[in-house]
């Protein structure tokens, strides 16, 4: 048993989409999150940036005694898990883009694979390399799908924008004479839009979504080294770099529960 937190951040409130899965089958732990939302987007801007604010995410968290460090955010896991875990090798630290990318192959039955997600993330690759790691023969198509964020941030996640959006990002894939039978929902806010994006890619194609496998993961683990907590009164705890109101209005959504403010702090990174 270890009843220390989890630290989680993303670069907004994105991240609680996996606050949100954690807690469903992990109810017993304490949660401090951090949204870097005075900063978001981070999938537009360049690797060394994303690395530098991800580092100064995970140095505001590491203040807290964690047992365990989870990258909420598929932009962050991308492009900076490695300077992350190299910069702290003894905490255990949990991406969420190999949990996304195995839960895809697992899924897909003719091995093609699309990945649907920020600039940064496609551009980076990193769903492509661990797909491939785990099926060599997968066929994998990125499309960045950056609007997609602002969408769900300003709550068009369902209805006619909301699909054709779908459509203007995903038409050309599912012209594709082979096209793919599983698609990652590859950051944190897309699925938020997942019944839009459902509505126009048809119900044979499945749709996977990191934030269920990665907590699936964090489960594993934490099973594994006997570290669940058991804690009687679990608590959250919310960091986040701009207006404290903001975060709970926005975060609500992706949450699924109401949010308590005065459970929320301001902090500088
Ligand atoms: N949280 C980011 C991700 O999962 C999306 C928002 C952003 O671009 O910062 O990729």
């Amino acid at each position: 048993m270890n009843n220390k937190a989890i630290g989680l951040f993303d670069s907004g409130v994105g991240g609680l989409t996996v606050l949100k899965a954690l807690m469903q089958i992990l109810p017993n732990e304490n949660y401090i999150y951090l949204g870097d939302t005075a900063r978001l987007p981070y999938g537009t801007k360049s690797k060394e940036t994303i690395i530098r604010y991800a580092l100064q995410c995970t140095e505001k968290l590491m203040e807290n005694d964690l047992k365990m460090l989870i990258v909420a955010c598929n932009t962050v896991s991308s492009v900076a898990l490695p300077a992350i875990k190299e910069k702290y090798p003894d905490v255990e630290i949990i991406g969420v883009v190999e949990p996304g990318a195995e839960a895809a192959c697992n899924a897909t039955k003719n091995n093609h694979i699309a990945v649907l997600g920020t600039q940064s993330t496609i551009q980076g690759k990193a769903y492509d390399k661990a797909i491939l790691a785990i099926n060599p023969k997968a066929t994998v198509t990125g499309k960045a799908c950056p609007l997609f964020v602002g969408m769900a941030e300003e709550g068009i996640s369902q209805g006619f924008l909301a699909e054709e959006m779908a459509k203007h990002y995903l038409n050309d894939i599912l012209k594709q004479e082979n096209k793919p039978d599983t698609f990652v929902l590859g950051c944190t806010h897309f699925p938020l839009l997942k019944d839009a994006i459902q509505n126009v890619v048809g119900k044979d194609i499945q749709l996977v979504d990191s934030a269920q496998t990665t907590a699936k993961k964090v489960f594993a683990s934490l099973q594994t080294t006997n570290s669940l907590a058991e804690n009687t009164s679990p608590f959250m705890h919310f960091l986040t770099t701009d207006d404290v109101a903001k975060f709970k209005a926005v975060g609500e959504p992706f949450l699924g529960i109401s949010l308590d403010k005065s459970h929320v702090e301001l902090v500088d990174l």
